[in-house]
């Protein structure tokens, strides 16, 4: 798989990737992910991104020029699946979505930034609007870094053990149950004593149930919802 991601904050994103899960995953060659300074498209001296909005309104409005130029430069060298802009007006992220994406080839993911982008960007390149959640956040760059963790971690091999990015919290519509590890007792609080059995038929009923009850206690708008 491969990530472009477009953005005005190249630093941003540089810390937030190549630590960790997602650093691996691309030493392993699972993905590659390549971040594109929006500045690097311009072409006047002061390297312009934006420009005052049409009808006088407060805030800046990103230039179509440059992105345009950086889209379409991409598409030239290889085929997207996907031209996500991060925004609060798109779809909100689900582990469903994350899901969707990382089974695609190539994708890319332009950050939006002041007030927004031109609309003709949105019209004519961007296929795919995605929120990570009903707030404002100052750019989408840290919202083009939770979709990239979210579905790099998805990549079969990306975590060690291939099952557990499978039991995570979402991955059946229910929260995950609590975990534990050494020592059994700390603090005279004891780990439960079904974990220490050694009966996996009984731990994972356990588990079950230990799931539906932290989802209705939690989250009861999951119970009966699609991922
Ligand atoms: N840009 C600003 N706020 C955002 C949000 N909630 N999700 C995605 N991109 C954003």
């Amino acid at each position: 798989m491969r990530i472009d991601i477009i953005t005005v904050l190249p630093n941003l994103l540089d810390g937030a990737l190549s630590e960790s899960i997602i650093k691996r995953a691309q030493d392993k060659g699972l993905v590659e992910i390549v971040i594109h300074n929006l500045r690097d498209y311009t072409s006047d001296p002061r390297r312009t991104v934006d420009d005052y909005p049409y009808g006088g309104e407060a805030g800046m409005v990103m230039l179509a020029e440059p992105i345009f130029k950086c889209i379409e430069g991409l598409q030239s060298e290889r085929e997207y699946d996907e031209v996500i802009y991060t925004s609060p007006d798109g779809i909100t992220l689900s582990q469903g979505e994350s899901n969707r994406l990382s089974t695609l080839g190539n994708i890319i993911i332009l950050c939006g930034h002041y007030k927004g982008v031109d609309h003709r960007v949105r019209e004519a390149l961007i296929t795919r609007e995605i929120s990570i959640g009903d707030y404002v956040l100052t750019g989408g760059e840290l919202a083009a870094a939770v979709i990239t963790d979210s579905v790099v971690r998805l990549l079969p091999g990306a975590i060690g053990d291939e099952s557990s990015a499978l039991s995570d919290s979402f991955q059946d519509g229910l929260l995950a149950p609590p975990v534990y590890t050494r020592p059994s007792e700390f603090r005279g609080m004891r780990v439960p004593d079904v974990l220490l059995s050694g009966n996996f038929a009984e731990i994972d009923k356990w588990k079950f149930e230990q799931a539906m009850e932290r989802t209705e206690t939690l989250r009861p708008d999951l119970m009966n919802s699609e991922l």
